[in-house]
């Protein structure tokens, strides 16, 4: 099928605007012919993983674009990036590797990208509308912004991202459409205690049950609080779409295309029911949890996707209750955040209190891209559903999931401490 191109479209395939763009427009217009949209369309922001990941064809690409003159059209933020760019050296990370990652970065800043360097881009600056066309990449914005925001957006991928970025237009396809944004399974809870979904390990898991169940289907989940926070739909759309493709989920009445079941179904009936009882939280937390109960505990993990200010204080006021203990010599505690959210911190009265318990807080990256963790870490404890799903393959250590109060206790034993069912204080 031959896409449908304005002529500003016409004007960049013919380089008109310049090589970058002339590349980024070809790149574009292929893919909307392997999706079969039939015209392109403009986007109003755009967010850039493809500054994550460091490799020698990555850092070429971004250098290319840059050298070329390329040049964002559009509002466009930066994803975590391959290491803490304030302070990398502390963490002994090789400076081959550091000076390869800067070299990345500044490509894309060169390009005009602003360096939030976060993959909780909607918990700070530019965080999208509802109805707003975007382009974003990393797949826990991705449905962060088409769920609780209503923005939309495809799961766009590396070097895509800039593309579309660079001419601020994508083609016409999937979520961008009011059609395609339907529900299409119905999650009903069942059996579960309003006072359990306060739990924070329960929307990790019911996430990654989510993303087990739906796949790339669009699930419309029943029975969730009007109550429920930012910071815990962040934790469930984190964990869906590891698990799972999931891009959008919507919550009957918490979500902004869910006022209703049928807004959300867009008054077709659903695909399927499916019941979500207790024993399958259950079940989700002994397949995220790899390691033993009492096991030694090497390092927590907190901050995926990246901390904000209002988990920091929730984190404080955890340290606060154990009565001025601190961590156990043997156990590294981390918390992955961003600029914005430290700049928050230093001027609250709350920073002395985390790093003199022994917290360290880092900022721009992921211990995915960056070895932050010991060398020698076996055993980590976590309570996102993401980092739990990805670190037994990505660090080759053993997991455990438990609430934040859990991974504070634990740190301060050196073992695991954990409840056995998700919601219940160890
Ligand atoms: Fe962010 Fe890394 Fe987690 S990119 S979402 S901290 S896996």
């Amino acid at each position: 099928m031959t896409v449908k191109l304005n002529e500003k479209d016409k004007r960049m395939l013919q380089g008109e605007y310049g090589k970058a763009t002339k590349l980024a427009m070809s790149i574009l217009v292929r893919m909307a012919e392997v999706y079969g949209a039939e015209e392109m369309m403009d986007v109003a922001l755009a967010h850039i993983d493809g500054v994550g990941l460091l490799s020698e064809a990555s850092l070429e690409f971004a250098e290319t674009l840059a050298t070329l003159g390329g040049r964002v059209a559009i509002p466009t933020t930066l994803n975590m990036v391959p290491l803490d760019i304030q302070q990398w050296e502390k963490w002994k990370i090789p400076e081959d590797y550091a000076h390869r990652a800067l070299r990345q970065i500044r490509a894309y800043i060169n390009m005009g990208c602003i360096p939030t360097c976060t993959c909780a881009p909607y918990q700070g600056y530019l965080t999208p509308r509802f109805g707003q066309q975007i382009a974003w990449a990393e797949s826990n914005a991705i449905v962060y912004a088409n769920s609780v925001l209503g923005a939309r957006t495809n799961r766009y991928g590396d070097y895509i991202d800039i593309c579309a970025a660079i001419t601020g237009r994508v083609p016409k396809y999937g979520l961008h459409l009011k059609a395609n944004r339907r529900g299409q399974l119905l999650l009903r809870l069942v059996d579960i205690e309003p006072a359990w979904m306060k739990s924070d390990t329960f929307y990790p898991l019911l996430g990654h049950f989510l993303g087990r169940t739906a796949g790339d289907k669009i699930p419309v989940i029943e029975g969730l609080p009007a109550q429920v926070t930012d910071d815990q739909l962040k934790a469930l759309g984190a964990a869906a779409a590891s698990s799972g493709a999931v891009a959008l989920f919507h919550a009957v009445g918490v979500t902004p295309e869910a006022h209703t079941l049928e807004e959300a179904f867009q008054n077709e009936p659903p695909e399927g029911v499916i019941d979500v009882h207790p024993d399958d939280l259950v079940a989700a937390q002994k397949e995220l949890s790899t390691a033993e109960a009492d096991a030694p505990l090497d390092a927590v993990v907190l901050g995926c996707p990246h901390f904000s200010f209002t988990e920091f204080q929730q984190l404080a006021q955890i340290i606060q209750a154990q009565g001025g203990q601190s961590i156990h010599s043997g156990v590294q505690f981390v918390v992955l955040t961003n600029q914005l959210t430290l700049s928050l911190l230093q001027r609250s009265n709350l920073i002395t209190l985390l790093t003199s318990f022994g917290i360290q807080i880092v900022l721009d990256t992921c211990d995915f891209h960056c070895p932050i963790l010991h060398s020698e870490t076996k055993v980590i404890m976590t309570n996102s559903g993401k980092q739990a799903y990805y670190a037994p393959g990505e660090l080759g250590v053993q997991v455990a999931l438990g609430t934040m109060a859990d991974c504070v206790r634990s740190a301060i034993k050196g073992r695991v401490v954990r409840s056995e069912t998700p919601w219940t204080e160890s």
